[in-house]
């Protein structure tokens, strides 16, 4: 029997598809999430994929006693994944206290507590924000930091500190760091996927509510950047890849072998697209139609960056391979599901 996680966040975006392939792998997990930006329906999703529901305990990370019942009611968690995160660029630029108590809190609320309860490893949400604009691509794990651009950004680059710190101070866990690029597309099944509250920030929720007809046009911003078609560029990572990752990390760190106390991974595919590659990529592979048109830039949007993999790639023995075009499909699939379901 492998050792029981806890997933907070778990009913999340990148979380759920987290859960389904920690479950498919033979890990028990409970999740807490306090519903703040995902919904109970999730669960339903996973427990069709995998035939199992996980435990599921509705709270907040920032809420310390809430944490100790958690371990308490469930035994043996030997694992932390934490997704638990508020994670709009804009909302974070009007609301820096919210995000810096949110973030900051539920990562000191989890350290403090796997002191307390043995926990062994932790794998913690990072993210490609904390390179900024790199001055090249594709970026490693030793690209420097820049200093960040927004109060969600800072809190992934205080976060590593938080984590790094405490490890050195001794403490007897590992963790690893998983900067992650651009997620996109829907688990296969069609079951779970990205649910964004109202008008999208990210850009493929928008194509797809776009071409379902739920928004009316696609606005590109800016054809006027230093790339080949002027659009943006980033690494767009299908989150059934990215979930993937998160089962190596924690095996890794749970296993016997000697491995450092913390390590840093980048999970992109390698591969820098254009943001007007990707609507091809969408247009080509659904046979749907994205209507949209060029406006200007939006202010603070980085002009290119696409991750170097080769540290997962070979330290982790894991490669996102899924084709972007399958990964288009999916995030269609996912849509039409919603509209199936009245959701929207
Ligand atoms: P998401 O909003 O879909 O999932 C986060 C989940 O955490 C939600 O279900 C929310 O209800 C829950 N939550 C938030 N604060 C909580 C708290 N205090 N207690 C309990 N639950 C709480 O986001 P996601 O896209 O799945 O992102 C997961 C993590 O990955 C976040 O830490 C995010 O910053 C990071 N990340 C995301 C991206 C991306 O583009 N999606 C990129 C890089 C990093
Ligand atoms: C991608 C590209 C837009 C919407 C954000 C966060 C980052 C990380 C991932 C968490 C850009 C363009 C978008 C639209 C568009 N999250 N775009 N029209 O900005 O790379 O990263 O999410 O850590 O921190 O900043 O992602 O999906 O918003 O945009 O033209 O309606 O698509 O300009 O070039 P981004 P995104």
């Amino acid at each position: 029997m492998k050792p029981r996680i806890l997933v907070t966040g778990g009913t999340g975006y990148i979380g759920s598809h987290t859960v389904v392939e920690l479950q498919q792998a033979g890990y028990p997990v409970v999740i807490i999430d306090n519903l703040s930006n995902s919904n109970r329906a999730v669960l339903d999703g996973i427990e069709k994929i995998t035939g199992i529901r996980p435990d599921f305990v509705e709270a907040d990370c920032t809420d310390i006693e809430a944490l100790k019942k958690l371990f308490a009611d469930y035994p043996g968690i030997k694992g932390i994944i934490n997704f638990a995160a508020s994670k709009a660029v804009g909302e974070s630029i009007e609301k820096p206290i919210l995000y810096y108590r949110n973030n900051l809190n539920t990562l000191m609320n989890l350290l403090e507590m796997m002191g307390k309860e043995e926990v062994k490893g932790l794998v913690f949400s990072s993210s490609c924000t904390v390179y900024g604009e790199p001055d090249h691509n594709p970026v490693t794990e030793d690209t420097p930091i820049k200093a960040a651009t927004s109060p969600y950004g800072n809190t992934k680059q205080i976060s590593e500190e938080i984590i790094t710190d405490v490890i050195r101070s001794g403490a007897p866990f590992k963790s690893i760091l998983l900067r992650y690029f651009n997620p996109v597309g829907a688990h296969p099944s069609a079951e779970i996927g990205e649910l964004p509250n109202g008008v999208p920030q990210n850009l493929v929720p928008y194509i797809t509510q776009t071409a379902m007809g739920i928004r009316k046009e696609l606005s590109v911003f800016g054809n006027d950047y230093n790339t080949p078609d002027g659009s943006c560029i980033r690494d767009f990572i299908n989150v059934v890849d990215l979930a993937k990752a998160h089962v190596i990390a924690i095996a890794r760190m749970l296993g016997d072998t000697e491995t450092p106390a913390i390590e840093i991974f980048n999970l992109g595919t390698g591969n820098g697209v254009s943001v007007l590659e990707l609507i091809d990529s969408f247009q080509r592979s659904t046979g749907v139609k994205v209507p949209y048109k060029i406006v200007g830039r939006r202010s603070g949007d980085i002009e290119k960056v696409w991750a170097n993999p080769d540290r997962a790639n070979n330290v982790l023995g894991w490669k996102a391979d899924t084709p972007l075009d399958d990964t288009m499909r999916s995030a269609w699939a996912w849509q039409c599901r919603l509209r199936e379901r009245g959701v929207m």
